[in-house]
């Protein structure tokens, strides 16, 4: 199939690129940060996007790109809404216009994280800026004239050029000897980005069509996660002190009692989710054999999460 990843310079972006390079074909964009072999654009954009998506023509659009810290779409709204739903809401009229298949990722910050871990049937209610204008867009790719998956995930973590997802901003500042302060109340479930990409290609693959919660199996908070984290890579355990999330001062609400129930997937693809020792097991081999995605490039950048 001939497949158009927007963001694929981003985390989950690049590792799409790398598990359906083997067998597609794939082009890919950037937007701020070069990577070889992508293309510039800026989904924002509305003529690019639509001479970009016109000439390829691809059969499937995957849409990773997303502006995802969840406290600068809090403090900048307008910026957030540009981003995350009008350059989004660019790509779904371009799909249209050429029938292509999309494949949007979207997050359990959806949900208000009172019940949680949640099923794809399961009554939304964002709290969050970045939560309600991802619900938006998942509400305009309902309506669609074209087929789509709406791939849900949350704490996605792995060894990333950007290093700017949890684990790897934690990794950084235990290696640094910084005491890092985690919360021990937002729960959810730890998703190794690897991993989490075989299982999309094999739901596109497969044909499948809808909403599918996509994340690891292991369902922990924040502090039991960043222990496994330290542990890992043989870093300070000490160094981690756990916070509640009142006191950590995050202006964005959190979804506490977060995280995704996996069952629809698991039932339906042959790949097994990795748990989070397993899965970080896995990005220590590749840091060990990639380091480079360590060192931050880009460390005056802020993670994802604020931490
Ligand atoms: N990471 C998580 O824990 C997590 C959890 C749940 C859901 N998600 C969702 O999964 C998706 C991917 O997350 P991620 O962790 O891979 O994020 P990421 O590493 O920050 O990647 C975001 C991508 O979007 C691109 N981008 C930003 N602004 C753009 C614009 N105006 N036009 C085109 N591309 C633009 C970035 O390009 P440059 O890097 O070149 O600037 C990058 O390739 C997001 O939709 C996010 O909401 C992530």
């Amino acid at each position: 199939m001939k497949m158009l990843i927007i963001g694929a310079s981003g985390q989950i972006g690049s590792y799409l690129a790398e598990t359906l390079r083997s067998s597609h074909c794939v082009t890919g964009t950037f937007y701020a940060h070069p990577r070889q072999a992508l293309v510039q654009m800026d989904m924002t954009a509305r003529k690019l996007v639509d001479k970009m998506v016109g000439q390829l023509a691809p059969d499937v659009i995957l849409i990773p790109a997303a502006m995802p810290n969840v406290e600068v779409c809090q403090q900048s709204p307008d910026l957030c809404c540009k981003v995350n739903a009008k350059g989004v809401f660019n790509v779904l009229d371009a799909a249209e216009a050429v029938q292509a298949k999309v494949v949007y990722f979207s997050t359990d910050y959806i949900f208000d994280g009172i019940n949680g871990p949640y099923r794809e049937t399961d009554r939304p209610n964002p709290k969050s800026v970045y939560g309600k204008v991802k619900y938006k867009v998942e509400q305009r790719i309902l309506q669609a004239q074209v087929p789509f998956l709406i791939i849900r995930t949350t704490v996605v973590y792995s060894r990333e050029n950007q290093g700017k997802n949890f684990a790897m901003g934690l990794i950084n500042r235990l290696k640094k000897g910084e005491a890092v302060k985690v919360p021990y109340d937002q729960v959810g479930t730890p998703t190794y980005a690897p991993n989490l990409c075989q299982v999309v290609r094999e739901l596109i693959e497969l044909g499948k069509e809808g909403i599918y919660h996509v994340a690891g199996p292991d369902l922990m908070d924040r502090y039991e996660f960043s222990l496994e984290v330290a542990k890992t890579f043989g870093l300070g355990q000490n160094l981690i002190i756990p916070v509640s999330t009142v006191e950590l001062g995050q202006k964005a609400p959190r979804p506490l009692n977060g995280g995704l129930r996996i069952d629809r997937v698991q039932a339906q693809v042959s790949t097994p989710l990795m748990g989070v020792r397993e899965g970080l097991a896995e990005m220590k081999r590749q840091l060990d054999r990639h380091p480079f995605g360590c060192v931050s490039f880009r460390s005056k950048r802020r993670t994802n999460d604020g931490i």
